[in-house]
């Protein structure tokens, strides 16, 4: 498949010609969202060619069965996936009674667009069916920011050399299954289908989590712009309900079709009031109109690219890239809701079961809190507040105790999911990121009471975890973490990993340390929190005792730490050795002969090198990335952002830009031939980062924001705005200096290559 398929352009996705084989991966990218739902971009008509069907609800999920042979305590009971939810967006057509299919009708023109300005999807073609009808589609379609619940259609058809009867039968389906289901099982048991002045609705419930659903549907009609009224037969199976309304056209007449449909879902109602909340739902959508709810929407994404918006010039692939990372992650997080998160695929794919990983912490924590008002992530933190006691919990079933907390690999409840033993119980990197969460949301925005009101509980439990999960090496006269996985997945179950191991060490001291400071600073909140955790001064001495004896592998050789205890046994050949035809090498190689190898998934010891910067001198990074990034073969799309922020960090611009181009266009290019399965969103929040933290250099420590702005040389200018402690700041990078611009009413102090630098209210600076 030819994999750079998209057009260039600044604010739009568009492909101008019709591919069956680049089907699936367009169904990904041009998927839509507005946070609390999400599809992807499959076609309104029938379409028997290879697909993906999806629709999504956020929060909305099944505990699947794990499906493992050899059973190990501990093991979490089910592997969690949010589900394909029933399916509003089909409407069939048929022409002089024959079926439109685009897989088998002859295509003379195509065009599909993701508006990312505005955010709708629109296509259009022009195609011939076996019977030799000419006809001409446009379809249009948005789910709406506003009303979170309601989506639309506006579905046009004109024949173009006959006249005819054209039926048009928009439909729900709620006989949907799951792709990667386990043992074929349908998850969904319908309670009720039925119409009701030409609105019709199924409500539905999921099987074992009991989430109530009413999807429902109303139709309206035009003739060459006209309202019309239609009169429908009512088409009801046990899954699927259907209006059949026919029309006849007279060559080059128009016939359009708006569907209005809506999700009500019982998280956010009683679920007894699920359709009559449908019902009117559909009224004032319907009260509204098309154009004026999409006019709506044009507002609010205005609204959102006010502050998200990175403009870059000279490089249109760079700036259409970056906009599609920005307008994912807003299409599948908004942050209004502390029990949603962001799954790596978002709302574009079932891969990753839609529930939440390491990545929010890790990732999508600075992109919103630079993006958005600080109660954005205030509530990803919240979710995680939220979800303590299950960590408790989890870390108890693997034998910890007196309140130690694992957080989950994945999750959609606070209840681990994942089931492969070297992630489950091994890839415990996790934990240390939920608290660097904390530091990190608490360092930007000032909001140090979030920690005595709510992190420090979370700090407590996951530095007892560290505490436990060590053990003395008499050897070593040293704490030692064994058993591990580090971010780097292609290692299993080894010794000491650099990266774990000073997260350990760092979550002690950091709770240390904050423990102190809230004596003077909350102290009611602190004898709250200690004695709901019963945390003592002999415990705390141990914790201590611990942080400051752990072991870190270092190679005095090569003057770098070392991924863990064994990493030079191994043969160390560069991946430049590696031939092009065995990548990605997790497409190529047996799992044995990966895990043998050198080669590095993503960043793991560098991911501890772009957490804690300041603790290593630039020539320490410089050392650590020119032994690390050689082996690293990048096969998770978290990888490319962090290499491209420590390769800017060290004046290697031109590698820097080779990364941020990897990954901002990751799906787009489809650089790992994946993008089928859906996107990968949370490493969009790394794209960010790449220029902000990259490219920008923009840092803050100790209540200042600072920058070292850097260009790439493919490009003339980029800027970007920050929400910065409730100053917005533009920054506005050329090859000639930068511009700094205070947008906010109170003056703003920056440091920008080391001096600091005062910006008046809605003042700028030239540096
Ligand atoms: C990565 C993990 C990541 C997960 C979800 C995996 O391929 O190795 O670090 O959390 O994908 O994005």
């Amino acid at each position: 498949m030819n994999q750079n398929f998209i057009l260039p352009n600044p604010w739009s996705i568009i492909v101008d010609h019709f591919n069956k084989a680049e089907v699936p991966a367009t169904e990904s990218l041009f998927s839509l969202g507005n946070g609390a739902m999400g599809q992807r971009a499959n076609f309104e008509e029938k379409y028997s060619g290879e697909s993906l069907q999806g629709s999504y609800i956020g929060g909305i999920y099944y505990p699947d069965k794990t499906r493992v042979g050899w059973w190990k305590n501990g093991y979490p009971e089910y592997f969690a996936k949010v589900l394909n939810a029933p399916n509003w967006i089909g409407i069939g057509i048929k022409i002089n009674n024959q079926i439109l299919d685009l897989n088998t009708c002859k295509i003379d023109a195509y065009y599909q667009e993701l508006n990312m300005k505005e955010g709708w999807l629109m296509r259009t073609f022009m195609a011939t069916l076996s019977n030799g009808s000419q006809i001409q589609v446009e379809a249009k379609r948005f789910l709406s920011l506003k009303f979170n619940e309601i989506g639309a259609i506006k579905y046009s058809l004109s024949p173009l050399n006959f006249d005819g009867i054209i039926e048009m039968a928009p439909y729900i389906d709620a006989g949907i299954v799951n792709k990667d289901a386990n043992y074929d099982e349908y998850f969904w048991e319908i309670l009720d289908i039925k119409s009701e002045n030409n609105i019709a609705l199924i409500l539905s419930k999921t099987l074992k989590t009991n989430f109530h659903v009413c999807t429902a549907m109303a139709n309206e009609f035009t003739l060459n712009g006209q309202a019309i009224t239609l009169k429908p037969k009512l088409a009801s199976k046990t899954k699927k309900i259907k209006f059949i309304y026919k029309q006849k056209l007279e060559k080059n007449q128009t016939l359009s079709i708006i569907k209005y449909a809506t999700y009500v879902q019982s998280m956010n109602h009683q679920s007894d009031a699920l359709c009559q909340t449908a019902i009117s739902n559909l009224d004032k959508a319907r009260k509204i109109g098309f154009e004026a709810l999409l006019a709506y929407q044009k507002q609010d994404w205005a609204a959102i690219w006010e502050t998200a918006d990175i403009k870059i010039e000279g490089d249109v692939k760079a700036q259409q890239a970056i906009r599609f990372n920005i307008f994912q992650l807003n299409q599948t997080y908004l942050g209004e809701d502390a029990r949603l998160n962001i799954g790596p695929k978002g709302f574009t794919g079932e891969k990753y079961g839609g529930s939440t990983y390491w990545d929010t912490e890790a990732y999508c924590i600075p992109f919103y809190m630079a993006t958005k008002d600080k109660h954005v992530a205030k509530n990803l933190l919240l979710y995680r507040y939220n979800h303590l006691e299950k960590a408790i919990e989890n870390a108890t079933k693997l034998g910890f105790s007196n309140g130690a907390a694992l957080y989950p690999m994945v999750t959609m409840n606070g209840e681990e999911c994942h089931n492969e033993w070297e992630i489950t119980f091994e890839e415990i990197h996790r934990n240390g990121a939920i608290v660097y969460g904390i530091y990190n949301y608490v360092n930007y925005t000032g909001d140090f009471e979030y920690i005595p009101k709510f992190g420090l509980e979370v700090m407590i439990g996951v530095a007892r975890f560290w505490h436990q999960r060590t053990n003395f090496s008499k050897e070593k006269n040293q704490y030692v973490i064994l058993g591990v996985t580090g971010p780097n997945e292609y290692e299993n179950n080894v010794n000491n990993n650099f990266y774990t191991n000073y997260l350990a060490k760092w979550c002690i001291n950091f709770t240390l340390e904050t423990i102190e400071n809230l004596k003077s600073s909350y102290p009611s909140d602190l004898d709250r929190v200690l004695s709901k955790t019963q945390l003592n001064q002999e415990e705390l001495a141990q914790m201590l005792e611990v942080a400051q004896n752990i072991y870190l592998p270092y190679s005095k050789d090569y003057e770098v730490f070392l991924q863990q205890d064994a990493f030079l046994d191994k043969e160390i050949v560069p991946t430049e050795f590696l031939p092009k035809s065995q990548r990605p090498i997790n497409q190529y190689w047996s799992w044995d002969r990966i895990l043998r190898s050198c080669y590095i998934k993503q960043a793991d010891v560098l991911q501890g090198v772009y957490l804690f910067e300041n603790a290593f001198s630039k020539d320490q990074i410089r050392k650590h990335f020119d032994f690390y990034e050689p082996l690293t073969v990048h096969e998770s799309s978290l990888s490319p952002c962090i290499h491209a922020i420590l390769a800017a960090k060290i004046n290697r611009i031109d590698k820097a830009y080779e990364m941020y181009l990897r990954t901002s266009r990751l799906d787009l290019d489809d650089y790992n031939h994946e993008v089928a399965e859906g996107c990968h969103i949370t490493s969009m929040a790394g794209t960010w980062m790449a220029i902000v933290q990259g490219f920008g250099g923009m840092r803050t420590h100790n209540n200042a924001l600072s920058f070292n702005p850097q260009i790439p040389k493919q490009w003339e200018s980029y800027a970007f705005n920050i929400n910065y402690r409730g100053c917005v700041l533009r920054v506005h990078k050329t090859h000639s200096g930068c511009v700094f611009t205070n947008k906010s009413t109170q003056a703003l102090k920056i440091i920008v290559d080391g001096s600091i630098l005062v910006i008046e209210p809605k003042g700028l600076v030239k540096v």
